[in-house]
């Protein structure tokens, strides 16, 4: 059975942790779903309950600075800038892993991903456990990360031990992936941390993010499974604002099964059967995202149009996530 506590009530979901559990909680980005990374079979918990192949490796979460040398070996210089600038926040590295790390965790990979979140029940559920807490987002796998209390339940009552209740997150997509194992920075998996922002503390990174469709050897070996997809079919409707109007408009107009709008900016959409406005920039877009594809299957939508802009910063990561939600079917007006 699953227990919902709020996050004042950490105790008993701790405790959880050293024996071996599984507890969502929440952190900045998306709910994660924790369980002790030295612990194998704690580990493969984590795995059956989001139906997640064992080929993709789990990010290791810590709450101390200096745990990061007890799960990692030769840590560059220009990676500890880049930690005392961003964490605890939203940027996951990957390093070199040291031996104790189960090759479940990392699936077999010599390099071991680690993340300090700044999310303070994220912080405190990781200290009173005192273990290192492997956590993927909190979703079956496939679907759209939670974001909110609700969606959590909706995917993990009855899958695991404790769901924390920790409200909405803040910035609402998964952390920055940034390799730091190698000569040249890399990112992997764009977020709120961008290219700009690690450009600053190091020009060991060459190259902002790329968003390559069939990428047959991924990097990231997660990158290559369906992701953030909800029932309903998505097209992303990119290019002007009054462009996308009225194509999507047209689209309302002629209409024979029911079609769900996420809007930017000022855009209005009279007629369509459910509309979620996205804000009017990239970073609320980000928060709302998720759980606005989820919120459009609850509502019976079959098809959704997201109205979308091309921008910098972590619009970089909006973009990524909402076609690969989309499988790639994207509309340029
Ligand atoms: O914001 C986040 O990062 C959230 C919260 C819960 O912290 N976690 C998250 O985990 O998004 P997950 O498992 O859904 O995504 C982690 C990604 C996967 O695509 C995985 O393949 C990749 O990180 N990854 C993990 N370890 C790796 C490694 N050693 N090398 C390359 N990619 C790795
Ligand atoms: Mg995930």
């Amino acid at each position: 059975m699953t227990k919902i506590v709020k996050s004042n009530d950490l105790n008993d979901a701790a405790k959880c942790l050293q024996n071996g559990g599984t507890v969502v909680f929440p952190t900045e980005t998306v709910y994660g779903l924790g369980a002790d990374a030295l612990n194998e079979e704690a580990i493969e918990k984590i795995y059956k309950a989001k139906g997640r192949p064992s080929d993709n490796p789990l990010i290791i979460h810590i709450a101390d600075i200096n745990d990061i040398y007890k799960i990692t070996k030769n840590i560059s210089d220009d990676a500890k800038k880049i930690m005392e600038k961003f964490w605890p926040g939203p940027i996951t590295m990957i390093f070199e892993k040291a031996d104790i790390v189960p090759n479940k965790v990392t699936a077999g990979l010599n390099t071991v991903a680690v993340r300090f979140p700044s999310n303070e029940t994220a912080q405190k559920l990781i200290k009173l456990s005192t273990r290192y807490v492997a956590a993927p987002s909190a979703n079956i796998s496939g679907s759209p990360s939670p974001t909110s209390l609700k969606y959590v339940c909706d995917d993990m009552v009855g899958r695991v031990d404790f769901i924390i209740d920790g409200g909405n997150c803040d910035v609402g997509i998964e952390s920055t992936i940034l390799d730091v194992s190698g000569d040249e920075f890399k990112i992997l998996r764009p977020g709120a941390v961008t290219y700009e922002d690690i450009l600053s503390v190091t020009d060991k990174i060459k190259d902002d993010y790329k968003d390559v469709k069939d990428v047959k050897t991924p990097k990231c070996p997660g990158m290559k499974y369906t992701h953030y997809s909800p029932n309903a079919d998505v097209f992303v409707v990119m290019g002007e604002k009054e462009k996308c109007q009225r194509f999507i408009l047209d689209k309302i107009s002629n209409k024979t099964q029911k079609i769900g709008v996420l809007a930017y900016k000022d855009s209005k959409y009279d007629g369509a059967d459910y509309v979620i406005y996205a804000g009017c920039d990239m970073k609320s877009y980000a928060a709302c995202l998720y759980d606005s594809l989820r919120e459009f299957d609850d509502n019976g939508i079959d098809v959704i149009y997201a109205q979308f802009e091309n921008s910098n910063g972590i619009g970089v990561a909006v973009k990524n996530r909402i076609f690969k939600s989309a499988g790639y079917k994207i509309i340029e007006v």
